[in-house]
């Protein structure tokens, strides 16, 4: 099964992932306080949306273009486009171009996401700030990180538009997210956390920043 890695890396990323039938060493949120908390202990929590897949992957079938994220870390195998934020190819997360000058809107490429941003437009959130497509291929991985070092806090949300078996991510010290396709999760990547795709296909990952409205929170499980 490793094999498929075929990097400098995949010893590493081998290891970091040996104990992936372990069982989830986290707190459960117990209360919408946890939602307002800088300080968090919760690496994530899951959100009872109902996410139409199937509409949702016909729509990234138009997708003609994905960019390497990240490029120049131990990433492998992963890219992205942004489908709402400051261009397709401006691919971090949106508060990375504060310095740009350029406005925010729906990008090129998903301009003809009809069904897309129907559902995101249903969504509990007051404001988007970003929307991307993250991209794991076959064989692929997302080197261990911590995203946010300044605050512990849940935020983005993460939803599995498929996971192909094989597919795993990691909170060190935590345990395994429940990703199954349709699966939206709040995660704190203040936390370390890595992702891998041992399956044969590609993973394909809907990522949305944006300010919570009030009854956010009353969608976790
Ligand atoms: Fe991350």
């Amino acid at each position: 099964m490793y094999d498929t890695l075929n990097t400098q890396h995949s010893t590493l990323i081998s290891e970091y992932f040996s104990d992936k039938e372990c069982s989830i060493k986290t707190k459960s949120f117990t209360s919408k306080k946890e939602a307002y908390n800088r300080n968090s202990d919760v690496p994530f929590v899951l959100l009872d949306w109902d996410v139409p897949v199937n509409d949702l992957l016909d729509d990234i079938k138009l997708i003609k273009q994905y960019y390497p994220q990240r490029a120049g870390y131990k990433h492998h195998k992963w890219s992205a486009v942004t489908l709402y934020g400051y261009g397709e190819d401006k691919t971090k997360s949106h508060w990375e171009y504060l310095g740009l000058k350029s406005k925010k809107g729906k990008t090129k490429t998903a301009q003809a996401m009809k069904k897309m941003f129907e559902w995101v437009e249903t969504l509990p959130f007051d404001r988007i700030d970003d929307i991307r497509i993250l991209k794991l291929s076959a064989g692929g991985y997302v080197y261990p990180h911590i995203d946010v070092k300044e605050q512990s806090w849940l935020e983005p949300v993460s939803i599995a538009l498929n996971w192909p078996s094989g597919c795993f991510f990691k909170f060190k010290n935590f345990g395994y997210v429940p990703f199954t396709p349709g699966q939206a999760v709040v995660l704190n990547v203040y936390y370390e956390h890595a992702v891998v795709n041992f399956s044969n296909e590609c993973r394909y990952q809907l990522v949305i920043h944006g300010k919570k409205g009030s009854n956010f929170w009353g969608s976790v499980l």
